[in-house]
């Protein structure tokens, strides 16, 4: 029986202002986000946390299925932001899981636009931000986020070429609650700062490795290749293509290309 890891997170102690101040854990859902949408529409609190220990149908972006399995970390995090905080809670979030697994395992994971989280150049966890908008308001949000703990990404053949874990990648057994305690306390901090009105835009954009690499994102059924040059103040990628044209991109799937080589004359 796997242990129920939020109460030994709370066991050692966490010291948040509004993230998991109401904390809901099960051994299985259908998907944390589903249920951080109904704890919404029941009126839960800001910052309402739901674990779950595995999910039947977890989601990840661009409608893919997220592999769940137990040993692994699946939270939602419920938010009621201001309609102008909410294009920052997706890097909010890659920030906080980069903060917390430095913190709880020592490792230096690294991001590639929008939020994929990497360790070595391998997707070790995601970020998913959902929202129910009403006019200019924002009903809710939900900070999803998932977390390779324990997986043997080899194993999962839809994972071997490009995930990895924590514990494949730090070789050593990773404290989950742990994880989850930094995790929450992070989400804690950079919520309270977006609510005074600093965004985590300064420290995502120095996160991101995708920035000054040639690449291909894809979207739908478009793809475009370029330098990635910036992005702007929510977090588009700026791409400039190879007839000189900058675009910006709000969404896609990021492939790494050849390095891009300054000619001579240039
Ligand atoms: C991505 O595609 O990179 C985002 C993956 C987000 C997965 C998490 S697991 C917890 C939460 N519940 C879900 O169904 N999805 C998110």
């Amino acid at each position: 029986m796997p242990r129920n890891l939020v109460a030994e997170t709370l066991r050692q102690g966490l010291y948040t202002r509004v993230v998991g101040k109401r904390i809901l854990f099960f051994q299985s859902l259908d998907s944390t986000m589903d249920e951080a949408a109904r704890q919404a529409e029941a009126g839960a609190t800001d910052g309402t946390l739901v674990v779950a220990e595995t999910q039947s149908m977890s989601r990840g972006r661009m409608g893919r299925t997220w592999v769940s399995q137990p040993g692994n970390l699946y939270v939602s995090v419920l938010f009621y932001p201001d309609r102008e905080k909410l294009p920052h809670l997706s890097s909010l979030g890659a920030v906080a899981v980069v903060r917390a697994i430095r913190k709880s395992c020592g490792l230096p994971a690294r991001l590639k636009w929008p939020n994929d989280v990497l360790l070595k150049g391998k997707k070790v966890a995601g970020i998913l931000v959902e929202s129910t908008v009403d006019g200019d308001r924002v009903s809710y949000a939900i900070v999803g986020i998932g977390i390779n703990v324990t997986m043997d990404c080899e194993r999962v053949d839809e994972l071997s070429s490009y995930a990895t874990s924590l514990e494949a990648a730090a070789q050593r057994e990773i404290s989950r609650d742990g994880l989850l305690r930094h995790l929450l306390h992070e989400i804690d901090r950079l919520y309270l700062k977006l609510a005074e009105g600093q965004t985590p835009l300064e420290e995502w954009k120095t996160l991101l490795d995708t920035l000054g690499q040639r690449v291909t994102v894809s979207f739908q059924r478009e793809s475009h290749t370029g330098l990635a040059e910036d992005v702007d103040e929510v977090g588009n990628l700026l791409l400039r293509l190879d007839d000189g044209q900058l675009i910006t991109l709000t969404a896609g799937d990021v492939t790494l290309q050849q390095p891009y080589l300054k000619l001579a004359d240039e």
